[in-house]
Order: C-alpha cells, then sequence, then structure tokens
C-alpha cells in the first residue's frame, strides 16, 4: 500500500477518532488490577460515568464490545419466555431484537420504514392492551445508527407511564452517549446500554450498563443463565472500585482522561456542538439537493447524517470514490439502507473545520462519482457554522 500523507479521515459513526490526549494517556505500562492504584482509578472512573449517564444509580463497565452490554442488559432482567417489546427503528435494533430472540425471550417488534424512531403511541397502545402485564421490558434504540434517526425517549417513558404498565424500559445509547442529550435517571430508564467508541472517544473495547434500582431488584429473580454479564459479583467488586475479573485495564486510563476533556468542556456544550454540527451537514445536504434519510425533523440524530443518493446511484460506489480519492472513510448503508445511504459521522473529538474537511471530501466525491447534485452544500454550511461561531455561547440555531 501507498503512502496517505496527512491523516485519514474518520468520518464513519464510530468507531470514532481518539483524541491525542487520550491516546498518551494510555500509553501507560499495565498496571496490577489487584494493586491500591487501580482501585482509586476505578473508583474515580465510576463515578466519573454516572455524569456521562445523568444517573446516581450504578455503572457497569464490561470489557466487551457494546453487543456484549446488549446481552448484559437482557440476561440480567429477562427470564426464558419473558415477553419483550422492541421497536425495529433499524440495522442495530434489528440485531438486537434477533439477540433477544436467541436468548429465548418472547420477543413483539414493533415496525417503522426506518426513517423515523421508536413510535410512543404504538408501544403505549400495546402496553394498554397487556392486561395481565406479560410484557417485561420495552426496549429501545436511542440513535439508530443506521439511520440517523433519535428516538424520544422522554416520549416512551411517558407512554409506559401513561399505560400505568410495570415493564422495565431498557435503551440502547451505544452512539448517543456523550453526543446527544441522555438522562438516565430523569427519563427513567432502568438499564441504559452504551460503548466506548463514539461519543466517549475511545478504542472500541469497554461497554456499559446503567442501571435502576428496579433493574437491580428484577435481577434477583431474573432466571437467564449468566456468570460473566453477572452485575451482583460486579457492583460487589466495584464499590472499592475493582472487578471480578481482569479489567482492561490501558481503556480504563483513557477513559479517565475522556471523562476529563468532557468535563473541560461541559457535557452542555458537548451536546450543543454536535447539535450544531449535525445542523451545518443537514444544510450541506439540502444545497446539494439529496434527502436525509431521517423523515421527522424531531429526530434527527446529532451524531450521524444518513444520506440518500438519487435512484440509479450506488451509495457504496460513492463511498469506495471518496476513500480512494481524499482518503476518508464514511458509514456504509446496513441492511435495508445498503447501497442507497452513505452516512457521515459527525460525532466524538471533532470541530468546525474537522466537518468542513468532510463535507468537502464528501461534495467532491459526489462530483466524481457523477451523482448529479448542486455545489453548494460546503457553502451552506460554512454559513451556518459561522453564524454558531459568532454566538457567544455556542447553540445550534
Ligand atoms: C446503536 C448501536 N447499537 C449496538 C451496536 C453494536 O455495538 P458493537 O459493535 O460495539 O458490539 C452499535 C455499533 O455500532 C450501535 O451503533
Amino acid at each position: 500500500m501507498t503512502h496517505r500523507s496527512g491523516r485519514h479521515f474518520l468520518q464513519i459513526p464510530g468507531p470514532t477518532n481518539v483524541p491525542d490526549r487520550v491516546l498518551r494517556a494510555m500509553d501507560m505500562p499495565t498496571m496490577d488490577h489487584r494493586g491500591p492504584e487501580f482501585g482509586v482509578l476505578g473508583r474515580e472512573i465510576l463515578d466519573g460515568l454516572r455524569e456521562v449517564f445523568q444517573t446516581r444509580q450504578s455503572v457497569i463497565i464490561y470489557p466487551a464490545s457494546g453487543t456484549g452490554a446488549w446481552e448484559a442488559a437482557l440476561a440480567n432482567t429477562m427470564s426464558p419466555g419473558d415477553r419483550v417489546l422492541m421497536c425495529e427503528t433499524g440495522q442495530f435494533a434489528t440485531l438486537w431484537h434477533r439477540m433477544a430472540t436467541r436468548l429465548g425471550l418472547a420477543t413483539e417488534f414493533i415496525p417503522t420504514d426506518w426513517r423515523r424512531g421508536a413510535d410512543a403511541a404504538a408501544i403505549e397502545a400495546r402496553l394498554r392492551e397487556d392486561r395481565d402485564h406479560a410484557i417485561k421490558a420495552v426496549c429501545v434504540v436511542h440513535n439508530e445508527t443506521s439511520t440517523g434517526c433519535t428516538s424520544r425517549i422522554a416520549l416512551v417513558r411517558r407512554a409506559i407511564d401513561a399505560a400505568k404498565h410495570p415493564a422495565l424500559l431498557l435503551v440502547d445509547t451505544i452512539s448517543s452517549l456523550a453526543s446527544i442529550d441522555y438522562r438516565h435517571d430523569e427519563w427513567g430508564v432502568d438499564v441504559t446500554v452504551a460503548g466506548s467508541q463514539k461519543g466517549l472517544m475511545l478504542p472500541p473495547g469497554l461497554s456499559f450498563n446503567a442501571v435502576s434500582d428496579k433493574a437491580l431488584a428484577a435481577s434477583q429473580s431474573a432466571r437467564t443463565p449468566r456468570s460473566y454479564w453477572s452485575w451482583d459479583e460486579m457492583l460487589a467488586a466495584n464499590k472499592s472500585g475493582y472487578f471480578p475479573y481482569t479489567p482492561a485495564t490501558n481503556l480504563l486510563y483513557g477513559l479517565r482522561e475522556a471523562l476529563a476533556m468532557l468535563r473541560e468542556e461541559g457535557l452542555q456544550n458537548v451536546f450543543a456542538r454536535h447539535d450544531c454540527h449535525a445542523e451545518a451537514t443537514r444544510r450541506a445536504v439540502r444545497a446539494w439537493g439529496l434527502e436525509i434519510l431521517c423523515a421527522v425533523p424531531e429526530e434527527y440524530s446529532s451524531s450521524l447524517t444518513a444520506v440518500m443518493v438519487p435512484a440509479g446511484h450506488d451509495a457504496d460506489h460513492v463511498r469506495k470514490v471518496i476513500l480512494d480519492k481524499f482518503d476518508m472513510s464514511l458509514g456504509t448503508g446496513l441492511g435495508k439502507v445498503a447501497g442507497k445511504v452513505f452516512r457521515i459521522g459527525h460525532l466524538g473529538d471533532f470541530n468546525d473545520l474537522t466537518l468542513m474537511g468532510t463535507l468537502a471530501g464528501v461534495e467532491m466525491g459526489l462530483e466524481l462519482a457523477g451523482v448529479p447534485h448542486r455545489k453548494a452544500g460546503v457553502r451552506a454550511a460554512m454559513d451556518y457554522l459561522a453564524e454558531c461561531a459568532a454566538q457567544p455561547t455556542r447553540k445550534a440555531a
């Protein structure tokens, strides 16, 4: 392979670019995970994570990718044969649904056209019908990474309450945590699933469950066999900052640094930055004359935008041209939208000029791939970013 100068643009919607500060923090000798220093690190991280989940309850860290934390959420709270209500918002919801079925749960899947978030009214209607409370959990992907639609979890919470239903609420925030406002306690979420490799700006390899007291109580009687994923041993060891098995020590050094960076910027500013970059991206897409996959403006994702290519064009060809010519990776279309969309990730360690480089690469790529468009997207995004930058505290206009 020939050498390519400059930095590769990794603009997939995760894993995201790891900031130099985090890389340097991980560049450390391996530590004794049963020694005194580790307990201090463990406690510091577990406390810091609570701020990011906006919770006072427990957060658990697994040395696993996000899929592991999905399994942990289900295995700790459910028993074989339990009924779970899931929402088909896209490919990741589909994979979580498949996992629940494999774990022996009786799944129901509320469909969508993959252009919107979870349908709170449909959830409410189904829960009202369920008079015997056979449904034990409602599972929603907060930010559907395959479509760029963000479900409104506060509305889902309201729907469950309106139906006076005791089901647990399980939410996947793998591509929203630390990018899009998310409130575990305020929204009454019972298990929040998250991963290290997106808003938290770390390499892949850590995942999380934030756990409500109600979910903990449910775990006492849940009968799905589990061992590695079991919350009880983990929580017992975490009290003193330790883990029941070998933690991913160097990733935890990185996590400590990432939490410090988020605290320095301020979570609200982090969210506003993502909102602003997402809106600038959408303005570019509209100015190109292309369509955004998400059809509901209130559900536009602030961490990624899925862009539809016109009929007769292949989104993967556009991505290939952009990778070959400009050394930039964009997200591929997954599942039902394969070949029809490409996804621009604008989350994590990202600023105005990285966005402009990204959008310039896309605009040039559209030209080279022969996709009809107006050459006005970069201009539209720049104008919007300049507006955002002119505000004393940055907010999406
Ligand atoms: C929303 C969502 N859920 C689940 C996953 C699966 O996580 P992982 O690939 O880390 O196992 C992903 C991965 O991108 C995701 O975006």
